[in-house]
């Protein structure tokens, strides 16, 4: 019989520097926190410092993930960071940069670029290394530094994004726990409709929203179906935290209260494949989820990618 995989532990770090809505305001911006709050959600993001990085936002929630784990850090046999920024903006990965700063040996390790979905296929991913007995024990992260790449004077993209990382040890466990669905897609027929280019993220951000909603509600819907579960066996929804009204749009057509969802935007903005990890870490630091909760992990963003992970808590 197959292991199944589960999180036996999990972290997150944010960079200390905050920029309110207020801020790009004096910066200059032809915006105002009423604009910002009213048609995304967020009010504050934070940005990393000349000292800082992707790798390093990496390493840290790492590092808490493996410690919230209680775990020898020897024992992980894969690295699997999903970023779009990578320290070097290409190769080496960061996922490399980890493992070598965390010591481990000459393990796998790998980034994984789905953009804001990055997070669902890293899972993912490690998920069938640990089902096929490949590896026991696998740290997945998702990591980015958005900043590095906006356009500050760009109101229809600055606003909206922040950095941060999320990490999980994903390990053999117990069968009736872990995770029990994933379901992955892509449709790169929408890929202008978000893109980096020149360096300079572009989006148009309707089509976005309208992609988002309409792609992605459907395909919750029947993975929820497929896993052998209803609506109401959700315990706790925890989307991609791209703007509040997406989310909204999300939770309504599937018939979930708002405490059932799990939202974090309003203090970091879209962090894009560290948004859910870093939802996952707060949710379960403030003891908002616990052990036997049914939860469903929602990714979407450019490509257009859009991923599902369905999973019971043990923690
Ligand atoms: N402040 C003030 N006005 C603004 C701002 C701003 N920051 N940005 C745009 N506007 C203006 C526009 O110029 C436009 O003015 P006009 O009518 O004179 O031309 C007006 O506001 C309306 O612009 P829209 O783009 O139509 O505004 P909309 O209501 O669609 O909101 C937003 C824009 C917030 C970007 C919205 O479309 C959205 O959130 N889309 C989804 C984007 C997203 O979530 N992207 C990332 C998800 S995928 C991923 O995570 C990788």
């Amino acid at each position: 019989m197959k292991p199944t995989a589960g999180i036996i532990g999990i972290g997150h770090y944010l960079p200390e520097k905050i920029i309110t809505n207020e801020d790009l305001v004096a910066q200059g911006l032809d915006t105002s926190d009423d604009w910002i709050q009213s048609r995304t959600g967020i009010r504050e993001r934070r940005i990393i410092s000349e000292e800082e990085n992707t790798s390093t936002l990496a390493l840290e929630a790492a590092r808490k993930a493996i410690q919230s784990a209680g775990i020898d850090t020897s024992t992980i046999g894969l690295v699997v960071v999903a970023t779009s920024t990578s320290d070097y903006g290409g190769f080496p990965s960061v996922a490399c940069q980890v493992q070598h700063a965390l010591g481990l040996p000459n393990i796998p390790a790998f980034d994984i670029s789905a953009a804001c979905t990055g997070f669902n296929y890293a899972l993912t991913t490690a998920q069938q290394y640990i089902e096929n007995n490949m590896v026991k024990t696998a740290l997945v992260i998702g990591a980015d530094a958005l900043s590095k790449i906006m356009d500050w004077t760009d109101r229809n993209t600055c606003i909206l994004f922040g950095d941060g990382a999320g990490a999980v040890v994903l390990s053999q466990t117990e069968k009736s726990k872990g995770i029990h669905y994933a379901e992955l897609f892509s449709d790169g027929s929408q890929a202008e409709i978000l893109k980096i280019d020149n360096e300079r993220i572009e989006m148009e951000g309707r089509a976005v929203f309208k992609v988002a909603v309409k792609n992605v509600v459907p395909s919750i819907s029947e993975a929820i179906l497929k896993a052998g579960l209803k609506n109401e066996d959700i315990d706790f929804l925890i989307p991609h935290q791209a703007n509040i009204r997406i989310i909204k749009q999300m939770s309504d057509r599937l018939g979930l209260s708002d405490d059932k969802v799990v939202t974090n935007l309003e203090k970091y903005g879209n962090t894009s494949a560290a948004s859910i990890p870093i939802a996952l870490s707060e949710a379960f630091e403030k003891k908002r989820i616990s052990s036997g909760d049914t939860l469903v992990l929602v990714g979407f963003g450019a490509g257009f990618t859009w991923g599902i992970n369905i999973l019971e808590w043990e923690l």
